[in-house]
């Protein structure tokens, strides 16, 4: 009787172990792929000669068709081996469609010479914010940048095999036309301010939910779990009694979108 338990016990871990072998495998296959994406890239931006209209998109490996309407992932390589950022309002079709599985994420550090970059904080929250939300599109915007560098931006390489990441620049010019704050942006309100990073910040997170609707995470905010569960509309206290704006979810129309527009 004893000897049939040890048996039973055995054959059991046996099969434990053989599944966690099993899944290693599969989480090591998926890594060399992924980086088999990172060295395409990386190849083409070290041996791009007259390279203009060249494209990296994430997807490459995969023979299925973006759902409609499209969705740009790739970027342009410029001449200066840069990967240019497409403009949000070039591809404002890709936020409307289910705009409710939208999350943003905002960078308006200004950068010399328009390079965007990340520190790993902020990729640590992006990346947890896609990880958790692979059905979710996750929106990076940057206001002051135009480009990425595969070497000079280094922690903005992770991101880049993530399908459900955009990395966007915003071009405050024409992101406010139409809205509550578009005579307060013309008349460069914003550069006055003495904390035009955090300003700037604090009136794009209201104007991108008032426009598109969606999620707007702080970069300091790691996602642990599926956002579905959460209700629609919804602004978070950090416990001290007052409520914040380090997580806001609104959508683009109904109360959401009143409440966002008397904000703003
Ligand atoms: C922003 O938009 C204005 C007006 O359309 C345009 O002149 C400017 O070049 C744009 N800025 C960038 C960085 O694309
Ligand atoms: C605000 O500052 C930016 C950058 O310094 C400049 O390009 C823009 O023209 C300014 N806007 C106004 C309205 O002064
Ligand atoms: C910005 O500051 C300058 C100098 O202090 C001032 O003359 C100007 O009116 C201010 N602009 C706005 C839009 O507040």
């Amino acid at each position: 009787m004893n000897s049939n338990k040890s048996r039973i016990l055995i054959v059991i871990m046996l099969v434990t172990i053989l599944i966690l072998y099993m899944k290693y495998q599969k989480a090591q296959t998926k890594l060399f792929l992924q980086s088999l994406d990172l060295k395409y890239l990386y190849e083409r931006a070290m041996w791009h000669t007259e390279a203009v209209e060249e494209f990296y998109s994430p997807d490459i490996t995969t023979e299925t068709e973006p759902d409609p309407p499209y969705m740009q992932r790739s970027y342009k390589l410029q001449q200066t081996g840069n990967y240019q950022l497409p403009d949000l309002e070039d591809n404002e079709a890709e936020l409307y469609f289910q705009s409710h599985t939208n999350i943003f994420f905002i960078i308006s550090t200004i950068f010399q010479a328009g390079l965007a970059k990340l520190n790993p904080r902020q990729t640590c929250a992006i990346e947890s914010a896609a990880r958790s939300n692979p059905e979710w599109k996750v929106f990076v915007l940057f206001v002051s940048a135009t480009e990425f560098s595969f070497f000079n931006s280094p922690n903005i390489v992770p991101l880049l095999p993530y399908p459900n990441v955009f990395l966007r620049r915003v071009n405050m010019t024409t992101v406010g036309l139409g809205s509550p704050v578009e005579e307060m942006f013309e008349r460069g309100a914003l550069n006055n301010s003495s904390f035009i990073v955090e300003h700037t910040s604090d009136v794009l997170r209201l104007l991108t939910v008032y426009k598109y609707g969606g999620t707007y995470l702080d970069t300091d905010v790691v996602v642990m779990k599926s956002l579905d569960e959460l209700p629609l509309n919804y602004l978070v206290s950090e416990g001290d009694g007052f409520v914040a704006n380090g997580i806001i979810n609104l959508q683009a129309s109904g109360v959401g979108h009143t409440l966002a527009e008397s904000m703003l």
